[in-house]
């Protein structure tokens, strides 16, 4: 499935810079902080190449979605020059759903080694990721449960039911111990730390309304965490199109608790973002061109929302079904906007 269309139009951003005295006479001084206002970004020659477009299951001048390992497929996008703005990733939640895919992430017997697999797979990243990029991944949270296989009719659980997940062994009564609300958001962000990522924010976005978890003895959860994350302490954020407008025209940065209902699912994904969750991350650290990537992309929330928002976009997955239904969501996009423009 691939198709060629015509570049849609980029919308230009205009960044607020750090501070007043970023300015000498209206213009940006030669900083370090107001160059990374300012990055280059990839040529569209480079995104373009015959290769890259060969190895995708959809290509066009503006998208490119491939089928595959994500650690595979980014290695590959390494080896042909590519860099990315804007990482912004949900991967598979520790122990809650199985994808039905060979080398899936998220079902390792050990959560250590599901932490190991996130970390080598944003190792990767880092090197296709400028120097003044934004790496934002969204994890919740898992019990151990050590019960075996669940049995209860809780409707969140039996919408996931697999059979026996790694949470339902006994563990090593340690950290994999019954009950133990297992903290994987916050080790997975201190061992990037330790892997030299720098954190920014652990935003909690705030779930309205969610199905009450079937327990007594504690509260109910209703949150996740999108953990941001730079390379470099000068990075590109624009805050002007998600601050908040206060009534003199100032525009504050956005806060760290984001109030946004799930999505119900995203066709046959039921995992998927919802496009207000992803908004931010994309229009704040996205700079005006640049490249939006997300390694585990599903049905295709974020690389659908760079696309609406002028941006290049870049989709990794395992599962060809979700592929092809991101697939069909960017041509039929492209369609549109290629209309829009006659
Ligand atoms: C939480 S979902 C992402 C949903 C996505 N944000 C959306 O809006 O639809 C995680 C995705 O990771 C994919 N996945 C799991 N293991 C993978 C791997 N090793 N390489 C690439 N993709 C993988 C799954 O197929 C699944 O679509």
């Amino acid at each position: 499935m691939r198709m060629s269309v015509q570049a849609d139009a980029v919308t230009p951003t205009h960044p607020i810079p750090p501070s007043s005295s970023s300015l000498d006479g209206g213009t940006l001084k030669d900083t370090p902080a107001n160059r990374a206002l300012r990055p280059l970004t990839t040529p569209q020659e480079v995104f373009e190449a015959r290769h890259l477009q060969k190895a995708a299951v959809y290509a066009d001048s503006k998208t490119l979605l491939f089928h595959g390992e994500v650690r595979d497929v980014l290695r590959q996008l390494a080896d042909a020059g590519v860099e990315v703005d804007c990482i912004v990733t949900s991967p598979p939640f520790y122990g809650q759903r199985d994808y039905g895919v060979e080398r899936q992430i998220g079902l390792e017997s050990d959560p250590r080694d599901f932490i190991a697999a996130l970390l080598e797979t944003f190792e990767l990243c880092s090197p296709i990721l400028r120097s003044t990029g934004s790496l934002w991944v969204n994890l919740g949270d898992t019990y151990w449960s050590g019960k075996g296989a669940h049995k209860s009719n809780e409707i969140k659980q039996s919408a996931r039911r697999f059979g026996a997940r790694p949470q339902d062994y006994p563990g090593d009564g340690k950290w994999a111990r019954p009950k133990q609300l297992l903290l994987i958001p916050h080790r997975f962000a201190i061992a990037m730390q330790d892997a030299g990522w720098l954190v920014r924010n652990d935003n909690v976005w705030v779930k309205p309304n969610p199905i009450p978890d079937q327990v007594r003895d504690r509260c109910s959860m209703s949150h996740e965490y999108v953990f941001h994350f730079t390379k470099e302490r000068w990075y590109y954020f624009d805050r002007s199109p998600v601050g908040r407008k206060m009534p003199s025209g100032r525009v504050l940065p956005p806060l760290d608790t984001w109030v946004v209902p799930p999505s119900k699912g995203n066709g046959s994904h039921r995992a998927s973002f919802s496009e207000e969750l992803v908004r931010l991350p994309i229009l704040s650290t996205t700079p005006p061109d640049g490249i939006v990537l997300d390694p585990f992309n599903g049905s295709g929330t974020s690389t659908v929302l760079a696309r609406k928002s002028g941006f290049r976009g870049i989709g990794i997955d395992l599962n060809l079904d979700y592929c092809e239904q991101a697939a069909k969501a960017i041509s039929s996009l492209a369609n549109d906007l290629t209309g829009d423009e006659d």
